[in-house]
């Protein structure tokens, strides 16, 4: 805010609701942390320290191994759980390349839509008959991990648990609370709500081969009530304690906080994560927009980013494999779809950019990100420079019909400016088709035709020339240091 005599202020607080904490005379209270970065090299040198602090000080991965390529079910099966099927999905996951793959919503006891069964985390018999085992022994003997879904903060009205325990919902009382997406928010401040919660998590967890655990949350707190009184941070703290006892019991698995995407993104719940799910709009052109939003705050290693169906389901709007793919390479890749039910051209692109990925994986999760300026609103760019200036990857996304004729250089911020980089068009989606059918003509730079050597100084201040590039399409460019 700006005070009357000029001067800036900030003001930061915890946003309690009304009456939910009082202090005693010598008591302590803990609010949460406030993380505040100044930089004076803008948004990118804010957003690098960001980054910085989190993967020194947050972010923990067990045994620090790569992050693996994903395979998530949901968009392709929903709440059709088939376990031959299933596993027919992950024989063709694995050829794709997947290294993890994950059984969305639908696995457990009377969950056939979203109206029901939240809370009752036991399988269900009637999709599994032989448990959930052979599926996982499956999973794992093509050399992926396994990882379930879980919304285990929820309890649908419609569900045993609520029928048993009705006065387990988080609410006030004389306030009737509303439903959203269904379901009701269960009270972790009750001690047996609580360990209810811990016992089916640990039965899941102990029980199975579980490495992943996707975390979700799909609706808001409203009016959270214990004991009478305003419970939305008594509530995030039982959470934090659920997790952390899981995490301290199975300290080999990983969890992504889920959230519908987005609902639970924050420093505090990363120390006890390990990815988010950026949003359920996989649309690959909002995705851009959503990522770039992200990326001020996260790494890319933490933000799950799916190539989706060819015609998106959150949007219906279409998109090329090369399209999606590159939107989904400067993430935790993975997929959200079903292998099965596609052709042999997009398997291929879903190879295809899986292994783009894994080739510059080391280089994403762990090089320093830069948001390019372009004059063109219209288009995108970023890059990645790994942290000894030997490798960098850029993409450039045209959104929407350009707003100018000519495309403006690309400069490649973190380079070494005394070091000589070689330049390489590592992807592309038809780039060289020019004048045909009506098309925009189109004269692609030297570069493009000809592998070219520049120096990082020129790269960094001058640019690289750029193609015209036709709306929502994308171009990969690597530099390598020679
Ligand atoms: C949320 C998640 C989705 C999926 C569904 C399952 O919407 O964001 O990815 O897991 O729940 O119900």
């Amino acid at each position: 805010e700006a005070k009357t005599d000029g001067r800036r202020y900030l003001q930061a607080e915890a946003l309690y609701l009304p009456g939910e904490m009082a202090v005693e005379e010598g008591e302590t209270l803990w609010t949460p942390r406030l993380y505040a970065s100044y930089s004076a090299h803008g948004l990118n040198g804010m957003s690098q320290q960001f980054h910085r602090y989190l993967r020194a000080n947050i972010i923990r991965f067990p045994e620090n191994k790569p992050r693996p390529v994903h395979l998530n079910t949901w968009e392709g099966i929903y709440f059709n759980h088939d376990p031959e099927y299933i596993m027919r999905m992950a024989d063709e996951a694995a050829s794709l390349g997947v290294e993890r793959f994950i059984i969305d919503d639908g696995w457990f006891k009377g969950r056939n839509d979203d109206h029901a069964a939240l809370g009752d985390w036991y399988l269900d018999e009637q999709k599994y008959p032989n448990g959930l085992t052979p599926v996982i022994n499956h999973v794992k003997d093509l050399g992926m991990e396994f990882g379930i879904w879980v919304e285990p903060e929820m309890i649908n009205p419609n569900s045993d648990l609520c029928r048993a325990h009705p006065d387990w919902v988080l609410a006030l009382p004389g306030y009737e609370q509303a439903t959203g997406r269904h379901q009701w928010v269960l009270n972790l401040n009750i001690p047996a709500a609580f360990d209810y919660l811990l016992e089916r998590m640990s039965w899941l967890l102990g029980e199975h081969q579980v490495d992943y655990v996707k975390w979700d949350m799909n609706r808001e707190l409203v009016q959270p009530g214990h004991n009478g009184k305003a419970a939305a941070d008594a509530q995030t703290r039982q959470f934090y304690r659920l997790l952390d006892i899981l995490g301290e019991r199975f300290p080999h698995v990983e969890f992504e906080s889920c959230s519908s995407g987005g609902g639970r993104i924050d420093y505090e719940v990363l120390t006890r994560c390990h990815r988010f799910w950026a949003s359920d709009n996989n649309d690959a052109l909002e995705r851009n927009t959503i990522q770039r939003g992200m990326s001020y705050f996260f790494p890319p290693e933490v933000m799950g980013a799916h190539i989706g169906h060819h015609k998106c389901h959150a949007t219906f709007r279409q998109h090329s494999i090369a399209f999606r793919g590159l939107t989904a390479l400067f993430g935790h890749m993975g997929l959200e779809l079903d292998p099965l039910a596609v052709d042999e051209q997009e398997r291929e692109g879903y190879r295809h950019y899986a292994a783009l990925h894994k080739q510059w994986r080391e280089v994403i999760h762990h090089g320093t990100q830069w948001r390019v300026d372009m004059p063109d609103s219209t288009t995108l760019a970023q890059g990645i420079v790994s942290a000894d200036q030997r490798q960098g990857l850029f993409i450039v996304s045209q959104m929407a019909m350009p707003d100018y004729t000519l495309m403006m250089p690309l400069r490649m911020p973190g380079l070494a400016a005394n070091a000589r980089y070689r330049i390489t068009l590592l992807d592309h989606p038809n780039i060289r088709l020019t004048g045909e059918g009506g098309h925009t003509m189109r004269k692609l730079p030297a570069w493009m035709e000809t592998p070219q050597t520049v120096s990082g100084e020129w790269l960094m201040q001058a640019g690289l020339a750029l193609p015209v590039l036709d709306p929502e399409t994308a171009i990969l460019i690597g530099v390598e240091r020679v």
